[in-house]
């Protein structure tokens, strides 16, 4: 089992995500908003320690509470999102692309943490809120097709879009995802037998041309017993019972530059280096997109922290 409290490094990070929303003027725009936005103004509480964090059996989000009204559960049932079958048509495809794509490829480098070392890579098309045009070169189709499915929340900084593979005989460790916003997608692109995932309580197998769809927030772990890499497409949704003006608040909050280039350090760690640079122009040029002047009304007071 997960421990029921935050370490240090993650309450340290829900600390600096508040004082930036509130100096930037983010805070008081939600706090001032109308009904609308009742279930965010609990959840930024929540953050901020001042009302006590939902507390769900083997849901334990590391960096962000549980946001509340949600009806979680740790399975989703397939035929209730259009984009499946969208996705299950272009298996075809995304597969020859992806198998074409460079095994040397690999953004991260894990080096240990969830699975031994250089036992998991992933080969993300889009990361942080920002697309990676250094791994989208090597499947233009795919981006297509990714880009056209409804509801996908890669522009959200939590939100992935990547590829998993997964060495043989190797083991991630049962971990919760940092949030509770987003569903998960896994298409199965190139899957041997023998490889398992358990989410929460129920165990899942998955099956070349196919989708699961689960909740990362809940305790989940991934097993690869075969003597053959186990290569999956993820791609993260939002969750379906946030509603638009929900989806728009949490989005202006959390895809902010400064704050992205916060939470970059958090996932990055000692990995940073090779992509930093790029990432943090990324977000100060998308900037441009999001709307400062209703979200971050004194965004300029921000300036001096990237
Ligand atoms: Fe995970």
């Amino acid at each position: 089992m997960l421990p029921d409290v935050c370490e240090t490094r993650e309450r340290l990070l829900q600390n600096k995500i508040v004082q930036i929303m509130k100096q930037g003027g983010y805070w008081d725009v939600i706090m001032d908003g109308d009904d609308s936005l009742a279930r965010v103004k609990v959840f930024l509480k929540t953050l901020a320690g001042e009302i006590p964090a939902i507390v769900n059996e083997m849901q334990k989000p590391n960096v962000l509470p549980i946001f509340p009204g949600l009806n979680y559960r740790p399975v989703h049932d397939k035929t209730d999102y259009p984009w499946t079958a969208q996705l299950e048509q272009a298996y075809g495809v995304i597969r020859e692309e992806i198998l074409n794509v460079p095994s040397e490829c690999d953004f991260l480098g894990y080096e240990g943490g969830l699975a031994a070392e250089n036992m998991w890579s992933v080969v993300p098309m889009y990361y942080m809120g920002t697309p990676i045009h250094y791994f989208q070169k090597y499947c233009p189709k795919t981006v297509e097709i990714i880009n056209s499915l409804q509801g996908h929340c890669f522009d959200y900084p939590w939100g992935d879009c990547l590829f998993s593979r997964q060495a043989p005989g190797s083991h991630l460790i049962a971990h919760c995802s940092v949030d509770s916003f987003r569903i998960r997608a896994h298409l199965g692109l190139d899957v041997p037998a023998n490889c398992q995932m358990r989410v929460k309580n129920e165990l899942l197998n998955w099956r070349n041309g196919e989708v699961l769809i689960f909740e990362d927030s809940f305790e989940h772990e991934v097993w690869n017993r075969s003597d053959k890499p186990r290569i999956v497409l993820i791609i993260d949704f939002w969750h379906p019972d946030l509603t638009l003006i929900e989806r728009q608040a949490l989005m202006a909050g959390f895809r902010k530059a400064e704050m992205r280039a916060l939470m970059s350090v958090f996932r990055l760690g000692d990995h940073r280096d090779r992509f930093e640079h790029m990432l943090l122009t990324a977000f100060k040029k998308e900037d441009s997109n999001l709307d400062l002047t209703h979200y971050w009304p004194t965004a300029d007071s921000l300036a001096s922290l990237i």
